[in-house]
């Protein structure tokens, strides 16, 4: 019989205390050390829901909203929005707190698409995800209309059918010279 699973089930939050070299030569923390600890719990979330080793397909968009400092407290929280039959679509939320001011930041959030793995390395069906309240709904909706959007990109610039001609006018409002 078909298992189906609540996003409470595979939720996972982790903290950690940014130090000195996590951070750039600005003194402020690194973008790519932020996307690494998302990834990791991108891959533990979807793990624990799929229950088996994950790979991460592709990240969507990631926007990174306020600089996170050097001895902020950083959280990170990843649930399961999506399933498809192999795929995931894992939320992932970072936060950073001041830790002497208590001052919470909302810092990015980001969508992570795993696939889940047997030790061949070949794809494996996952379990079917329980809708219990509107949240849940709504971030499986979003997840659909991400994906439907990504593929209209896709076909829309496909190199095969790309014709740089039609776009020559809307570039003329860009800082760029066409030279071929
Ligand atoms: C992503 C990957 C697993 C897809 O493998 P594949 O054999 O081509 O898989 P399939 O075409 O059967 O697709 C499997 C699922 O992944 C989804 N998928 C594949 N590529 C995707 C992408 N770029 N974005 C979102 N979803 C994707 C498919 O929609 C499918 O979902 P579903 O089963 O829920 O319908 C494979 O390309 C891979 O292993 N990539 C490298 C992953 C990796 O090393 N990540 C770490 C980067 S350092």
């Amino acid at each position: 019989m078909k298992k189906y699973k609540t996003n409470t089930e595979s939720r996972v939050t982790i903290s950690e205390l940014m130090l000195p070299s996590h951070s750039n030569f600005s003194g402020k923390i690194h973008g790519g050390y932020i996307l690494s600890l998302m990834d990791q719990i991108a891959f533990a979330c979807a793990s624990k829901h799929s229950e088996t080793y994950c790979v991460t397909a592709s990240v969507d968009k990631v926007d990174f909203l306020k600089p996170i400092e050097v001895g902020e407290l950083v959280t990170l929280k990843a649930s399961v929005n999506h399933v498809g039959n192999t795929s995931m679509v894992v939320g992932v939320r970072v936060e950073s707190e001041n830790i002497q001011t208590s001052k919470v930041k909302h810092c990015n959030s980001s969508y992570f698409t795993m696939v889940a793995k047997n030790d061949k390395g070949k794809s494996v069906p996952i379990p079917g995800l329980i809708l219990e309240n509107k949240t849940s709904i709504r971030r499986f909706v979003r997840s659909i209309i991400r994906k439907e959007d990504a593929v209209t990109r896709r076909n829309r610039f496909k190199d095969s059918e790309f014709d740089p001609e039609s776009h020559f006018e809307i570039l003329d409002q860009y800082n760029v010279k066409i030279d071929l």
